[in-house]
């Protein structure tokens, strides 16, 4: 609900309150920032929505018409009426969790929207009782748009619809970053980091540690290293050697300041 330069402010209600957000935001930012619980499974703050999951919808009246939409992708707009709470949008609600339910019923944050909105069954018998991905495509934009290597992708069409490397092989790209796995919504994505590699096992894909040069242990896939030395060839020495070892250099180089210092001080 912020100003920015240049942004038109519209006025809008949400069940009820009126309240002036900028005409870019959308109305699951909008609500949310009034304190208003709308679920979002696709949606990330740094991202945006996608319009996947279809849990946040809600009811809106717009130009005299009254309809349901998801309230991640739909923008604030003058005059707009919001209603987050109706039979409606429940009734909406609990029908797509349950859909969400058959197809990724070991999902946490499912069944946790699950036993909120006291849905007891799925829609259909899952396919796959251990599944977690709800194919809201998190991970694949994730990887295209944020990292920009597009390594992961949606596969297949209907009940084998999916999400992972082409061919489900050993991806040539992906850099072991991990960030697929902190925006997907359900814990999908499994990443172990064994002695001698990362294994990224959702996309079949091992990648080889770089060493610190100076205390000798792994810190990072060495091709994620090899990217960031690419990307910010100005900080490329500060990618040598591990966290630890930087944060120790640095005290020793500020320590040893201090005494030359000190010691310019009293000549
Ligand atoms: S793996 Fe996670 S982020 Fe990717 S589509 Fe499935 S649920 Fe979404
Ligand atoms: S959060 Fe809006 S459709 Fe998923």
């Amino acid at each position: 609900m912020s100003q920015d330069s240049g942004e038109k402010m519209v006025k809008l209600t949400i069940d009820g309150q009126e309240v002036q957000a900028c005409s870019g935001d959308t109305v699951l930012e909008v609500a949310r920032q009034m304190g208003i619980d709308i679920p979002a499974l696709c949606y990330h703050p740094v991202l945006g929505g996608a319009g996947a999951c279809r849990v946040c919808m809600v009811e809106v009246v717009a130009w005299g018409r009254r309809r349901m939409v998801a309230s991640c992708v739909y923008p604030a707009r003058e005059g707009l009426e919001v209603y987050t709470n109706t039979e409606k949008v429940l009734r909406s609600r609990r029908s797509v969790i349950s859909m969400l339910l058959a197809k990724a019923p070991a999902a946490k944050a499912v069944q946790e929207l699950a036993t909120k909105y006291g849905v007891t069954e799925p829609a259909y018998e899952p396919i796959d009782p251990e599944g977690r991905c709800i194919l809201c495509g998190q991970c694949v934009r994730t990887c295209n748009e944020l990292i920009k290597v597009g390594a992961v992708n949606f596969a297949h069409r209907g009940q084998e619809r999916k999400v992972g490397t082409p061919y489900d092989s050993e991806s040539a790209v992906c850099l072991g970053c991990g960030a697929c796995q902190n925006l997907c919504p359900t814990g999908n994505i499994r990443i172990r980091d064994k002695a001698e590699c990362r294994a990224m096992l959702t996309w079949h894909t091992d990648l080889a540690w770089q060493m610190c040069s100076r205390c000798g242990q792994r810190y990072l896939p060495a091709r994620l290293v090899e990217y960031l030395r690419k990307s910010l060839p100005a900080g490329a020495e500060l990618l040598e050697v591990c966290p630890r070892c930087r944060r120790e250099g640095t005290a020793e180089d500020f320590a040893r300041a201090s005494v030359t210092a000190e010691q310019n001080s009293e000549l």
